[in-house]
């Protein structure tokens, strides 16, 4: 890919910021490539437009949301979500149809603005990737986080994908028995990538044992990783009395969100739910503390790494890298990427003859 423009999948949701960024005001993101604005009305509408004024080319971001518009800082023009031009405050105050910027269709699910690259007639609320943990309060707390990467989306999601790492990359989730207790499985269904790991009946480790309040010295470990095309993950994580059903265990079910921000740069935003402890926001900032820091010190350090070593190079196969087990989900997700990619890019050159 390197000396190629940069290609994404268009048609697909991915996340923008997480909810709570857009509390204080707009917010100013590169994504794919394009500078947005992102923020949400006083009604509670959230919008994506390019966050380069038509007047002066001042960046929306540095005005204010104005009732249903957000209102460029430099002279005041206002803009509504879908981009137009509703106020011109200055002369005859007449609107030319030159004052437009560009727009994306947005949504808010799940504690994360979702925004849509592609065309917007497609754009359906069914295909937002499922977290519902994140929209069940009376069953599951949750913390979110975001992180900045400058390293190509893809990396990291071979790392969410590659479960294998935690046994050397995180002390904290090490366990006794290593990589030989664990029972690895990987599916895929329709474009979907699936890389279980089972622990059964191992002493109580990883994340789920801040929750743990049953004696038992023992349990049933799991972290389920489901990829959705491009970069969202859906991660099941949690432990068991030893043979009992799942859900009646800890579980801390994951969202990982990898919006391209440019070629070697991407957004991480995550959440981890949770079924214990719900009304206790100290074990909440405990949580997300732990998270935040296991990303930012261990895992995003390591892939910054990776890139700097491969330089400027989007696609790790081109190298033709050594492939061991564990990588087997991680390169299935990069062939079906590729392949959709290609696909909607043939499409569209058909469209266009
Ligand atoms: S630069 Fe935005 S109104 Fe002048
Ligand atoms: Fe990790």
């Amino acid at each position: 890919m390197m000396g190629v423009k940069m290609k994404y999948l268009r048609n697909a949701w991915y996340a923008g910021a997480l909810s709570t960024e857009l509390d204080s005001g707009p917010v100013s993101r590169e994504l794919l490539g394009d500078r947005m604005v992102l923020f949400r009305s006083e009604s509670g509408r959230t919008a994506a437009l390019s966050d380069r004024c038509p007047h002066r080319f001042a960046p929306l971001s540095l005005g204010r949301v104005a009732g249903e518009h957000i209102e460029c800082g430099y002279h005041g023009l206002r803009f509504d979500g879908s981009g137009k031009c509703v106020l011109n405050p200055h002369g005859d105050k007449r609107i030319s149809p030159r004052a437009e910027v560009g727009s994306w269709p947005t949504r808010e699910r799940y504690g994360f603005v979702w925004f849509w690259p592609g065309d917007p007639k497609l754009a359906d609320d069914a295909s937002i990737p499922p977290y519902p943990f994140n929209a069940d309060p009376d069953r599951f707390a949750v913390v979110y986080g975001h992180i900045d990467v400058a390293a190509h989306y893809e990396l990291v999601v071979d790392n969410l994908l590659d479960l294998s790492h935690v046994e050397f990359l995180h002390p904290l989730f090490k366990q006794s028995g290593g990589v030989d207790s664990h029972q690895m499985s990987y599916g895929v269904e329709g474009t979907t990538v699936i890389a279980n790991r089972l622990k059964p009946n191992v002493e109580i480790q990883g994340l789920a044992r801040f929750f743990w309040t049953s004696p038992s010295k023992r349990f049933d470990a799991r972290s389920n990783m489901r990829w959705l095309p491009p970069s969202a993950l859906i991660f099941d994580l949690g432990g068991t009395e030893c043979g009992a059903p799942v859900e009646e265990g800890v579980c801390l079910p994951n969202a990982h969100l990898i919006p391209p921000a440019s070629e070697f740069c991407c957004h991480y935003f995550w959440s981890i739910a949770r079924n214990r402890q719900i009304d206790d926001e100290e074990s909440g900032r405990g949580l997300q503390q732990i998270t935040q820091k296991v990303f930012t010190t261990e895992d995003i350090p390591m892939i910054e790494a990776q890139q700097r070593n491969i330089g400027q190079v989007t696609d790790i196969l081109s190298l033709r890298p050594l492939t061991l087990e564990p990588d087997t989900p991680a390169v299935r997700a990069r062939l079906i990427l590729a392949d959709l990619i290609r696909r909607e890019t043939d499409a569209q050159a058909a469209a266009a003859e």
